[in-house]
């Protein structure tokens, strides 16, 4: 990579970041446009967010990915926010255009591509299962009722968060059924499992490290289609367990690299290498 004086520079704030694979990935798609831009990762703590904000317009930094704990609190310091990150509540994507911060949430675009690409999966009419009730949870269901999904049963640990989340959004979209549901009440989670289309599971459990969930999987129809977002390791257990029953079933790598395609072009204006930022991510 050659850096000229007119470098233009890109990257992401988060706190920890080192460990993200976002540089590689962006990197890799300026070098094989031939463009002149680089992308570095800032640890900017939470109490320098707004100062680090600022420091976009007046550095002239083009555009930066933002990631935990920053996407909700980043938004009070931008001009302007698009209508999914505004339905989500979290923006993960900040274009400088002229010194006026853009803000973005290309989650919801990465999934929904995730989810066709991968999965052959229109989420149009659609009747689903949604595991969890957090920020990733969050980006799913603004995808799932801005594309029309029928039924949507959020089912979390935390049963008041999942209530929380579930009126929140029956008050937007009022012709889409959305229930909430205890992750400890086996027959109801028995009975939205029954129901499903599709399956999806936006909680941390099943991560590297930490337990998966105990479903009752064997309630699953045949043709329903489960995507779990969480993507190390390559195949979850639940994944793994849904295939062997036959279920066309993927986790959640596919997410990370489409919201990243997304991202660059909100910025560059060019159609994102998806196949150079997939070997990025050597998957
Ligand atoms: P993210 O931004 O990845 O969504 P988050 O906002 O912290 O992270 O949300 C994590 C989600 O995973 C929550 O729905 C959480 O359930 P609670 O609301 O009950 O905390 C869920 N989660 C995490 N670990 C879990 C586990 N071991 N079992 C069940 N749910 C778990």
């Amino acid at each position: 990579m050659k850096i000229s004086g007119a470098t233009k520079v890109y990257g992401i704030f988060g706190h920890p970041v080192s460990h993200s694979f976002s540089p590689a990935m962006h990197n890799a798609a300026f070098e094989a446009l031939g463009l002149d831009c680089v992308y570095v990762a800032f640890d900017v703590q939470p109490k320098d967010l707004e100062a680090s904000a600022g420091a976009l317009r007046t550095m002239s930094v083009a555009g930066i990915n933002v990631t935990v704990p920053h996407k909700e609190s980043v938004i009070p310091f931008l001009d302007t926010v698009s209508q999914e990150a505004e339905l989500v509540g979290a923006v993960n994507t900040v274009k400088n255009d002229g010194g006026v911060l853009k803000g973005y949430n290309t989650d919801v675009g990465g999934f929904l591509r995730a989810l066709k690409e991968d999965i052959g999966c229109e989420p149009g009419g659609m009747r689903v299962a949604l595991l969890g009730a957090g920020g990733a949870a969050r980006a799913v269901l603004t995808a799932l009722c801005m594309n029309g999904a029928r039924e949507i049963n959020v089912i979390n640990r935390t049963v008041a968060k999942a209530q929380g989340l579930a009126d929140e959004f029956q008050n937007s979209f009022e012709q889409i059924v959305i229930n909430a549901h205890g992750l400890a009440n086996a027959d109801s989670v028995e009975s939205c499992l029954a129901g499903a289309d599709l399956l999806v599971n936006c909680t941390s459990a099943g991560m590297k490290g930490v337990e998966s969930l105990a479903l009752p999987l064997e309630a699953l129809g045949s043709e329903t289609l489960v995507y779990d977002l969480v993507y190390n390791p390559l195949e979850t257990e639940l994944v793994a367990a849904a295939r062997r029953r036959g279920n066309l079933a993927e986790t959640g790598l596919s997410m990370l690299l489409y919201q990243g395609a997304e991202s660059f072009e909100i910025w560059t204006g060019a159609r994102a290498p998806v196949e150079v930022m997939k070997q990025a991510l050597s998957f």
